[in-house]
């Protein structure tokens, strides 16, 4: 007897599977408990199939879903299509068909999650998604079970690889944006739409299914403000450096006294904090608890056997659990009740970039809509101007968001400054 899998696409992360049965076949057995067996793979069309049964691969492609969900002997469906249709549609009728169902498709899980989840628990089957944060590191079991017995109060993560790698090429190497971002997709780090990698959806993705695993959670993708790497100049990352600073893709989740707070944005990390050192494609979750204290998880963030070896992780788990005829267990059992935090209580440092008439009185008038707002600076730079116009750069101490709300609109109005870029800074 075989544990029989389909899996739905055959792309990058799922051709990485494949190689992982057969290079760790005899270890993979010996977890799974029984051998399992790629039954069917759902491809396209007819044109892909032959494509692939050219290149080599022996498999049974079907072109008809129904060819896999009516299939008794299959019990475990595997998505790597990716994109939310028709994937939740395949997942639903999977799971209703009393399957198990493993996927590493975040902006499902983090936008339809809730429906899926609830589906599998009234069916009594499992639904994993190991791969859908971080690729490679095993952030979500690591929550769900080493840290039960800790509260965590902060996720910063660097979720983000294509990012993530397309700034260390553009800073460290000097790439432009496009030749970085056409090796990410080469790499077959980027997603399908790579909107979503540069633009900070994908890390906003993983924040909310962080928020899920580290704080039981069930906060909505529109409550994670995203803004992502497109919006960071030169002169940004030139700043950064003389003060000490590196600038990353950061999602941030935390817990503050009227609730959670989840957001993903491009930060200025000091350059001795931990997450700062995490370049090219490799990712990294922070996180701040009251028990560990202060532990980060690192790893490759993308790429086909990094990822394949997470969904292959998850399919042994349910293979282990059918042995044992326990698996309907959720993933994630940690749920509670946690409101939006109200943004009084979030605070952070806040870096801006603000361009102003190279003339006297202009730093008090900014020291004057600063602390008509209760802000307080930590550092300020003027650069020498170029022509006219003088560059001000101000570091702020802690800030709430209502703060910075006020500020921004504050300088928007005053006639004499441009704001050029507000980024958060993490302090030492
Ligand atoms: P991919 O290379 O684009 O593979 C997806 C495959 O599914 C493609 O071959 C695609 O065909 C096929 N497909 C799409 N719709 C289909 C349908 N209706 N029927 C049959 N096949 C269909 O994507 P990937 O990088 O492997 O990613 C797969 C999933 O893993 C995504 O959810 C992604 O977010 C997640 N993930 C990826 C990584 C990574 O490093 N790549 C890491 C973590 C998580 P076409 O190309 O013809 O559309
Ligand atoms: N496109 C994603 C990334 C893949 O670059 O991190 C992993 O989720």
């Amino acid at each position: 007897m075989s544990i029989k899998i389909g899996l739905l696409g055959f792309g990058t992360v799922a051709s990485g599977i494949p190689f992982l049965l057969k290079e760790n076949g005899e270890k993979v057995f010996a977890a799974s408990r029984d051998q399992l067996e790629i039954a069917k793979v759902l491809v396209k069309d007819d044109e892909e199939k032959d494509r692939l049964i050219a290149a080599g691969n022996d498999y049974n492609f079907v072109t008809n879903v129904d060819e896999i969900l009516n299939d008794e002997e299959i019990q475990i469906v595997v998505e790597l299509m990716g994109r939310i249709e028709p994937a939740r549609t395949f997942i639903t009728k999977a799971l209703e068909a009393g399957k198990n169902v493993v996927s590493a498709n975040k902006d499902l899980i983090a936008t339809h999650g809730k429906e899926l989840i609830a589906l599998a628990q009234d069916k009594g089957v499992a639904f994993y998604y190991e791969a859908a944060v971080a690729g490679g590191i095993p952030i979500l079991r690591t929550l769900a079970n080493s840290l039960t017995s800790d509260k965590v109060t902060r996720i910063l993560g660097v979720l983000n690889g294509t990012s993530n790698f397309m700034m260390t090429k553009m800073v460290d190497e000097g790439w432009s944006y496009e030749d970085a971002l056409k090796t990410a997709q080469e790499l077959g780090y980027a997603e399908s739409d790579p909107t979503n990698d540069v633009e900070g959806y994908d890390a906003a993705y993983k924040a909310v299914i962080l928020s899920q695993f580290g704080f039981g959670a069930t906060i909505d993708f529109d409550d994670v403000s995203h803004k992502g790497i497109t919006n960071i100049s030169t002169d940004d990352v030139a700043v950064a450096q003389e003060l000490g600073y590196v600038i990353k893709l950061v999602g941030d989740v935390r817990e503050v006294e009227s609730g959670i707070s989840a957001e993903v944005s491009p930060t200025f990390l000091p350059k001795n904090h931990p997450l700062a050192s995490v370049n090219d494609v490799m990712n990294a979750v922070f996180v701040e608890s009251i028990g560990i204290g202060e532990s980060m998880y690192y790893g490759p963030g993308a790429g086909q056997k990094p990822t394949a070896t997470s969904v292959l992780a998850d399919i042994i788990r349910i293979a282990r659990r059918l042995s044992d005829g326990n698996v309907g267990k959720p993933f994630n059992e940690f749920r509670r009740d946690l409101p939006l935090a109200n943004p009084a209580d979030v605070k952070s440092n806040y870096y801006f970039a603000l361009d102003t008439p190279d003339e006297k009185g202009k730093i008090l008038h900014l020291s004057e809509i600063f602390n008509s707002e209760d802000i307080s600076f930590e550092q300020v730079l003027q650069q020498k101007a170029n022509g006219t116009t003088a560059r001000i750069v101000v570091i702020t101490h802690a800030m709430s968001k209502t703060q910075l709300k006020a500020v921004t609109e504050k300088l928007e109005a005053a006639e004499d400054f441009t704001v050029v870029n507000t980024l958060k800074v993490l302090s030492n």
